[in-house]
């Protein structure tokens, strides 16, 4: 096309208005042609090579920082990625979201029932209690009061005490103790209720200072044993099964709870 020199009228004619045949400023087509290029690099980037976060993703991301965006299946070549990222994905759970879902499919009945049991209402315990007396007992007893906690996958534990304590301070530090956190369902003086008895020479455990140390930092929490290592501190569970082991097992309370498990050689 022939340039026009400046302010040269174009010969068409509407209605009496005519225009000049300019060129378009040198600052217009500049912030034009940076828009093409900018486009390019955008489709690149998020569409096409997949170096930056869609929004989905970025909304995903913000929720859990661990988030990891799936592999999409690529069916339609290098433009596959735009197309709505959210028809592009199945899921639209996290993987958080998904593990706590995972945890509770898998959880005990038992933690089923208790969870069930702390929303019913006064009605609806009543039918609880009638069909599932030993889960309420448990429940009521306050087992409940700390949530259960969920399979630990390390099976270590903090202590390496073969042999319990047997300084008086450690001792008393131990007493205290059960008798605030244990003696709820192994009694006051370890005669047993909703856990063994802690005074009789029977363990379904183990007896040496290791495995008991272990009962107590991990639990038996399908038996309604808590895992004691979130609560208390491993000073506090050393003192504690020391004790047990020192001053309960071989005591005589009164109304002792019949023994349970294997006698200790
Ligand atoms: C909510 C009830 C409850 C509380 C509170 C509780 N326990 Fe237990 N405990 C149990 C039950 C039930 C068992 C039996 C588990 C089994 O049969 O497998 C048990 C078992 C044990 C055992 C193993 C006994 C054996 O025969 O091997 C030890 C040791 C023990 N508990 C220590 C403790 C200590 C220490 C505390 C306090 C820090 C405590 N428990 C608090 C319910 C409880």
């Amino acid at each position: 096309m022939s340039k026009h020199p400046k302010d040269e009228v174009f010969e068409h004619d509407f209605d009496g208005i005519q225009e000049y045949d300019n060129e378009l400023p040198g600052w217009w087509k500049k912030l034009f042609y940076l828009c093409i290029g900018f486009a390019v690099i955008y489709i690149l980037h998020f569409h096409v090579l997949g170096t930056g976060d869609l929004s989905h993703t970025e909304y995903m991301k913000e929720y859990d920082p661990n988030y990891t965006e799936p592999l999409v299946e690529v069916s339609g070549g290098v433009f596959n990625r735009y197309t709505s990222p959210y028809l592009a994905r199945e899921e639209n759970i996290t993987p958080r979201v998904q593990a706590e879902l995972n945890n509770l499919l898998n959880a005990p009945f038992d933690e089923h029932m208790y969870r069930a049991m702390s929303k019913a209402s006064p009605e609806q315990l009543e039918k609880l209690k009638a069909i599932f007396p030993e889960i309420y007992a448990q429940f009521e007893s306050g087992a409940m009061a700390q949530p259960m906690q969920p399979a630990t996958t390390s099976a270590s534990i903090a202590s390496t005490l073969t042999e319990p304590l047997t300084d008086a301070s450690a001792l008393l530090d131990g007493k205290k103790t059960f008798e605030t956190q244990c003696f709820s369902c192994h009694g006051m003086k370890g005669e047993g209720g909703i856990g063994p008895n802690m005074t009789d020479e029977y363990w379904v455990h183990g007896s040496d200072m290791q495995s008991v140390l272990k009962t107590i930092y991990k639990g038996v929490p399908a038996k309604g044993m808590i895992a004691w290592e979130k609560t208390l501190s491993p000073e506090q569970i050393d003192n504690v099964a020391s004790y047990i082991l020192v001053k309960l097992v071989g005591s005589n309370p009164p109304n002792p709870k019949a023994p349970e498990g294997q006698k200790a050689e």
